[in-house]
């Protein structure tokens, strides 16, 4: 038991935006911290930790709590396990009293079989350095591969004995259970021993032989599993025996090399993706510690969580074979999916990153990779689209699956750098392109990531002090738009407009044609979905002579439709409350028409405006020498328009 008084030294030690920063990237907002959530899968960060209050809260599932809670939950540990934890962090030393019998009866059996594991691998480590066939077999075949003794121990690697009972029989002559050993996997139950009875040391053997073992760590560093690779070539044997599925090792939640990696990925705000142990292991050695390997198998979505968690950067290393090949691994898809920007790299010949790393030196590996990324849809477009070449059949099947791997993309403004390039690359318009990927979101029916878009835009900024978080771009001034026609459409005002020779003149139009005038003049439409279809319907029933408003839309057939009228008639808009406070909207909102909704028309614009400078900007970032002039030039135009467009919003509200 751990004393009250040290207890209350690791609390006021552990610094939550120091303990949750352990595990996930936050980034400061004001006073706080903002990142993505742990506890849920999202995209857009709505993981608050505020260090004033000490605690963190997450608005998109409502977890939250203090720096013990968050240990506890995101470690899976007990309260005084997570105490521990926080003391070896800090350096505090527990001296524990004495633990009563019954509380010892009482420890989990996951703690079990953690101790057992902990066993496992400094047996393995022992007998690798401590033992003449260990030391000839085991460190000699790393040696051999020319790892270091540092990085042989940095990793806790192993060897187990030709002895088919080596590990079983010490394990149990230092009492750890036979029960456990079979729970973790480290032995096997022979088919001699009775269901039903208990197990004992005759019925059990070790699972690995002759191997040597790589010990995989969850993200606290503890040992959950073992890969043990034979010591040749032998192409009748298994290379790798892995732990089986246990209480405590979930293969398709862990990723290798993690534990050792967080750090380093959290810094370069990159993950490097490799295919196997050694591979990581390498890697290390040439002095590039952001790495994980999917150890052979695919991965999966929980996988790639568990990286999100540190980065939105990935690069995955392939070996060098067919380039087409890998160019349509659905692994990949799954990751642009989640919101992950992937660039891939291929290795030369026959290399993978241990056998590429062993003939260069450190530098030359790292230059290496510097160098020879690609950013994985470009590579993917280039190397199925040169397969392709005059069989108009094949070009078709696969501009479908660039548009397929395109839509994927969550972030509307990612997509549309894409589009941009790939239709380049392809030799396509690009609104052949664009029109395509709207066509499968909408097949797809994206609504169920719409809805979570406004969720977190909604909650999130009664938090985060002043920080308009702004997850779809405008998106309040579309919503405030047609909450606007929606309520006033047949309303009469005068607007300033220009005729033919440029005289100015008033032209009395309803709010309804005013907004519709101003959207199609300037070629907008909105960018979420839901809007843009409440507002097709909205002009379709105007041409048709019948105004729209909230009943019709309430009733809608399109359960997306009527549930956003509902939201939108039930909630006061967010935008007319906000400028409600700098007095630009006077009690009765009827008064100030004109100016709310020219407000909104313009800011929207300017905010379109804003969204497409940066595109420009981030395009010319990348772009050739040749084209940089021109996208220079349209920058300079749009900033021109902007600063117009601010001028007249600086007028609308003053006034
Ligand atoms: N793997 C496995 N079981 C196998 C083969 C492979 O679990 N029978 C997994 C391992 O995690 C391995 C990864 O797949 O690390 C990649 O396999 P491979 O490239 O064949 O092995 P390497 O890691 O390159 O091992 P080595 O360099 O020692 O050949
Ligand atoms: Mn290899």
């Amino acid at each position: 038991m751990i004393p009250k008084d040290t207890i209350d030294k690791i609390v006021d030690a552990a610094r939550i935006e120091e303990v949750v920063g352990e595990f996930i990237t936050l980034k400061k907002r004001g006073a706080n911290y903002l990142g993505l959530c742990p506890f849920h899968g999202e995209k857009t960060p709505s993981f608050t930790v505020s260090p004033a209050k000490g605690i963190y809260k997450c608005f998109g599932c409502g977890k939250a709590g203090t720096s013990v809670n968050f240990i506890m939950d995101s470690q899976q540990l007990s309260y005084p396990e997570a105490l521990k934890w926080l003391a070896k962090k800090y350096g505090i030393e527990i001296v524990e009293r004495e633990i009563s019998v019954e509380e010892r009866a009482a420890q989990t059996e996951k703690e079990s079989l953690y101790i057992v594991m902990q066993y496992a691998q400094r047996y393995f480590t022992d007998m690798m350095n401590n033992s003449d066939m260990g030391r000839s077999i085991g460190l000699g075949y790393f040696i051999e591969r020319g790892f270091t003794k540092d990085i042989i121990q940095k990793f806790g690697l192993g060897y187990s004995s030709e002895d088919k009972y080596g590990l079983s029989r010490e394990a149990v002559k230092n009492s750890y259970k036979p029960e456990y050993l079979v729970k973790t996997g480290l032995s096997i139950l022979s088919n001699q021993h009775v269901e039903g009875t208990p197990i004992t040391e005759k019925d059990i053997f070790d699972r690995y032989q002759n191997r040597v073992m790589f010990p995989i760590h969850d993200t606290a560093g503890r040992v959950i599993g073992f890969g043990g690779r034979i010591l040749g070539n032998d192409k009748k044997m298994a290379k790798y025996i892995n732990s089986p599925q246990t209480d405590i090792y979930d293969k398709s939640k862990v990723l290798y090399g993690l534990w050792f990696a967080k750090k380093a990925i959290q810094e370069k705000d990159n993950v490097f993706l490799v295919e196997g142990y050694t591979d990581v292991i390498s890697m290390h050695q040439s002095g590039i510690e952001n790495v994980v390997a999917s150890s052979g198998t695919s991965l999966t979505v929980e996988q790639i969580k568990a990286i999100h968690r540190f980065t939105s950067n990935i690069t995955v290393l392939f070996d060098g074979d067919s380039a087409g090949e890998k160019a349509s691994i659905r692994a990949i898809d799954l990751l642009l999916e989640e919101g992950m920007n992937v660039k891939v790299l291929m290795f030369p010949d026959n290399d993978d990153p241990d056998s590429f790393s062993k003939k260069v030196t450190a530098e030359q590996f790292q230059d290496y990779i510097a160098n020879n990324r690609q950013d994985f849809l470009a590579y993917k477009t280039r190397a199925l689209f040169n397969e392709t070449k005059n069989d108009p059949i094949r070009k078709a099947t696969v501009i479908k699956d660039i548009v397929q791997s395109i839509s994927l993309i969550p972030d509307a403004i990612i997509r549309s750098v894409y589009i941009k390039e790939c239709s380049t690359i392809m030799e396509l318009a690009e609104n052949v392109l664009q029109q395509e990927v709207n066509k499968l979101r909408r097949a797809k029916g994206i609504k169920g990531e719409q809805k979570q878009e406004f969720q977190s835009a909604e909650v999130v900024p009664e938090f985060i002090e002043e920080e308009n978080q702004e997850p779809i771009i405008a998106d309040s001034e579309e919503k405030e738009l047609l909450r606007l026609i929606l309520h006033y459409g047949n309303v009469i005002i005068a607007v300033e407009a220009e005729n033919n020779e440029n005289e100015a003149h008033e032209l009395d139009l309803t709010i309804a044609e005013y907004v519709i005038f101003e959207l199609m003049r300037d070629e907008i439409s909105f960018l979420n979905p839901i809007h843009q279809m409440i507002l097709d319907e909205y002009v379709h029933q105007l041409q048709e002579g019948n105004l729209a408003e909230f009943n019709y839309f309430k009733n809608h057939l399109n359960p997306a439709i009527s549930t956003f009228a509902i939201e939108m008639a039930s909630s006061t808009s967010e935008l007319s409350e906000k400028w409600l406070a700098f007095g630009v909207i006077v009690e009765k909102e009827i008064y100030n028409l004109k100016r709310s909704v020219t407000h909104t028309l313009y800011s929207l614009k300017e905010k379109r405006l804003g969204q497409m400078l940066k595109e420009k900007q981030d395009l010319l970032k990348t772009a050739p020498e040749e084209e940089q002039e021109g996208i220079l030039r349209e920058i300079l135009h749009l900033s021109k328009v902007k600063i117009n467009v601010n001028k007249l919003l600086g007028r609308i509200v003053v006034k």
